[in-house]
């Protein structure tokens, strides 16, 4: 009897050929320079998709990147499964950090080093090759599946929210599959149940029409840049309470039993800091470290532009400056609530002296999944076959928009599967991916699809 598992395992040499292919492509999502590489890689994956036996295979125009679809519907008994992932990638700038360069993947110690390797090639294309073992091992599939593959996600995934609303036959399925997440360590699998959202701010501030002499006018009239010194210093306090008025007021309390789950996540403090490299944790003293990580939300400044930074003194007083901030959100806080609660607290400590502009980005709502969901107990069993070890449950302080969506708009549960590590510097230089596990991550898919497809409907 041909035997999936020993298929994948014999296959491994191809497996990581491919996924070297595959990151190859540069697909930047953001940078528009790189549209014909976002559009070359999902054609690509839509070639293998295709090449491992899927059907309906399409790529799908939209009014930004192109989605990839791709279904096998042929157990009419057995459940559905939407696997979800994004084919494109952050920016990989600043290039001279990179030991090797960021699209010419490169194994070094058993890691693969490339943009994209782990978040998230890596990772979605593990299922992809799960697939392919069971169909040529047995010919067919033991449930159903539907592949749905975004290359927005990194940009904040607008295409894909507004094509789920008018599809929601096509994406149709029991529950969502998604490996776009770490582990806690090389051999401790996760299972995470909730994301958190996000709400990006940007705020230009507007002072005297042109810079002005510091001397000459500095006293007279306001500074840009210092009033959103001020501004930025009223958002939140040294503890990590935001002040925005209203803030917490949707924040679903922890309840005991979660806030007993995360006590008992394995968490490697001094291993997590070392990673920072930052002297010492930080944060709101009720909560603790693991809860602050996943489970509360947090606003953050990315970035500060204004007045002169070049080279020497320059004595001015600068006519404008900008800032970039967000928040993590958690469950029950509403993004477009946070988005006019943030609107009126800057309104009501703006000094009259200035003249403002706030702009709204990516927004997305938190997520929490059932654990209780048959398919929990399945991707649990994938992971105790794969790994020896039961994984434990975590909340992840990171972002994917789609999730909510799976769930308020096609009232699907989300199972995310991850395989990544912390230290895979995803979104920085020298991203990499832990080979063990891309090639246990088929695996555990594997066993995830088999054991899912005998849980009784
Ligand atoms: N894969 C990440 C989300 C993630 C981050 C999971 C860290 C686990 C750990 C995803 O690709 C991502 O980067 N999301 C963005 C979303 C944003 C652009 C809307 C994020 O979290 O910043
Ligand atoms: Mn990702
Ligand atoms: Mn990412």
């Amino acid at each position: 009897m041909p035997d999936p598992i020993a298929y994948a395992q014999a296959h491994r040499e191809e497996h990581l050929a491919e996924l070297i292919e595959f990151l190859c492509i540069p697909s930047v999502s953001t940078q528009p320079e790189h549209k014909a590489d976002v559009d070359h890689a999902a054609q690509w994956l839509a070639g293998r998709l295709t090449a491992v036996g899927l059907e309906n295979v399409r790529v799908i125009q939209t009014a930004g990147h192109p989605l990839v679809y791709a279904d096998w519907l042929h157990a009419p008994d057995a459940p559905t499964v939407l696997v979800y992932g994004h084919y494109d990638v952050q920016p990989a700038e600043p290039f001279d950090l990179w030991q090797s360069p960021p699209f010419v993947p490169t194994v070094r110690d058993n890691y693969l080093y490339a943009r994209g390797a782990s978040d998230d090639k890596g990772q979605v294309y593990l299922h992809v090759k799960a697939v392919e073992a069971l169909l040529r091992s047995h010919g067919r599939l033991p449930l159903n599946v539907k592949f749905i593959i975004e290359g927005e996600e990194e940009m904040g995934g607008a295409s894909l929210s507004a094509f789920i609303p008018q599809n929601r036959d096509l994406l149709a399925a029991d529950v969502a599959l998604v490996s776009d997440t770490m582990m806690v360590s090389p051999e401790q699998p996760a299972i995470v149940y909730g994301l958190r959202g996000m709400c990006y701010v940007l705020l230009d501030i507007q002072g005297p029409k042109r810079d002005l002499h510091s001397g000459s006018f500095g006293g007279g009239v306001d500074n840009p840049l210092n009033v959103l010194g001020h501004i930025i210093a009223k958002l939140k306090d040294e503890t990590g309470h935001v002040l925005i008025p209203g803030f917490y007021d949707q924040v679903r309390p922890l309840t005991p039993e979660e806030r007993d789950i995360l006590a008992h996540y394995p968490f490697d403090e001094v291993g997590w800091l070392a990673e920072t490299g930052a002297p010492q944790p930080w944060g709101e003293p009720a909560f603790t470290l693991v809860e602050r990580l996943g489970a509360r939300p947090t606003l953050d400044v990315h970035g500060v532009i204004g007045g002169y930074t070049g080279a020497g003194g320059k004595t001015v007083l600068p006519a404008h400056a900008h800032a970039k901030f967000s928040m993590r959100l958690v469950p029950d806080q509403d993004p477009a609530q946070i988005r006019a609660l943030v609107q009126a607290y800057v309104a009501s400590i703006m000094p009259p002296t200035v003249t403002y502009q706030l702009h709204f980005q990516g927004s997305a709502p938190a997520s929490l999944s059932d654990l209780h969901h048959p398919a929990m107990a399945a991707a649990k069993s994938a992971c105790q076959a794969t790994f020896g070890r039961e994984p434990v449950f975590m909340r992840e302080g990171g972002s994917i928009p789609v999730v909510a969506e799976f769930q308020t708009i096609l009232g699907l549960e989300t199972v995310l599967l991850g395989f990544g590590l912390q230290s895979d510097q995803i979104h920085a230089p020298n991203e990499r991916f832990y080979l063990p596990n891309y090639f246990r991550g088929i695996e555990t898919s594997i066993r995830f699809l088999q054991a899912y497809g005998r849980a009784p409907g």
